[in-house]
């Protein structure tokens, strides 16, 4: 009988847990496959820490948040105990014949040095910032999105009652897709990416027209923004008169700025891990049962070096070498063709 070993990699997500349970459903009703979890993510995989993964230890999780494996940013090549070579030895000792790997670009970026130095491995992508390349969509994105809008919705009716600017900071280091859609669904004046920076001066002007125009300003604001005088205006001065680095994210630098700059009262929230934590919604329920059920298929056909993908409403089977090192960020158009309804 085969067997295989499941970890969850990186940041936790909403849907890991329907992964593990879609796979292991799969793998043992239809391919009569046994699984293994590894704990912690590569750790356990070099430490050859391992659970037994049936149908009784995945039954009903795939509506809890986080992942029963644990994880972690540990990388399978850090010294001195990781690398390829106590890998082969740990995966003989388990009797395991092949390893799924779920997790973002380093996951992946991982994933394929280890095939590289021969080991079986597939991949399941996973970020809830849903800038993967390889796939049009990733799991706990969704969930993320919900989070932020019903985020935008409840500071709304504080920022209105107050006459407010509010500045919210949503997930989103590389790709601005959590700040696109949760501020189009809830109806923000601003939205702001990382791949398109905007001067302090016109995010001002922005929130100075919605006030103008007696309505509250709310903006939503990706973690990974940048104004491109940023780096002098966000620098503060000390008490012992040296210049410092105003400490905090991106909503906590923007907001005593616009309030400076344009007088309106602003408050910034910084949404935080709030956006991964906590029940998966349907859609990202459903995104990683479907996941879970392909790569089952996948390691069944022992096509190791590959990784599942949603494009479309297909699940598909893509080389590594399409999934490592492509940031998918939100297209200018869409961005630009946006703002005509912002505010
Ligand atoms: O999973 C990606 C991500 O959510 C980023 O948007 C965010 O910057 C990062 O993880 C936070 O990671 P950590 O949990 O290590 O603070």
């Amino acid at each position: 009988m085969a067997r295989f070993g499941i970890l969850t990699s990186g940041g936790d997500c909403p849907g890991l847990n329907a992964v593990i349970r879609g796979t292991v459903l799969q793998g043992t009703s239809v391919h009569d496959h046994e699984y293994v979890g590894f704990r912690d993510g590569f750790k356990g995989l070099v430490y050859g820490d391992a659970m037994d993964l049936d149908r009784s230890v995945v039954r009903g999780i795939s509506q809890q948040g986080g992942t029963i494996l644990g994880t972690s940013r540990f990388g399978p090549y850090v010294e001195p105990d990781g690398g390829a070579d106590n890998i082969k030895v740990a995966l003989e000792r388990l009797g395991i014949d092949g390893v799924i790997a779920i997790g973002g670009d380093g996951t992946m970026a991982a994933a394929n040095r280890l095939l590289e130095d021969g080991i079986p491995v597939v991949g399941v992508p996973k970020t809830i910032d849903n800038d993967l390349k390889a796939t049009d969509y990733t799991f706990g994105f969704n969930t993320a999105v919900e989070i932020a809008t019903e985020a935008v919705d409840r500071l709304r009716t504080t920022g209105n009652s107050h006459k407010r600017c509010m500045v919210l900071e949503v997930m989103g280091r590389h790709a601005g897709w959590i700040a696109m859609y949760a501020g189009v669904a809830a109806g923000a004046h601003a939205i702001l990416i990382p791949e398109q920076p905007e001067s302090l001066e016109q995010i001002c002007e922005w929130v100075t027209s919605v006030r103008d125009r007696g309505r509250s300003p709310m903006v939503v604001v990706a973690e990974g923004f940048k104004f491109p005088d940023m780096d002098e205006a966000h620098s503060h001065k000390g008490m012992d008169g040296f210049n410092r680095p105003r400490l905090g994210g991106i909503a906590e630098i923007l907001a005593p700025l616009i309030e400076e700059h344009t007088g309106i009262e602003t408050r910034a929230t910084v949404l935080g891990h709030i956006q991964r934590g906590g029940v998966p919604s349907a859609w990202d329920r459903v995104l990683g049962t479907r996941f879970g059920q392909a790569v089952s298929d996948l390691v069944a056909d022992r096509e190791w070096g590959k990784m599942v993908a949603l494009r479309g409403t297909d699940i598909v089977r893509v080389p590594f070498s399409e999934a490592v090192g492509h940031t998918k960020t939100v297209p200018l158009e869409y961005y630009a063709g946006s703002r005509a309804i912002f505010g």
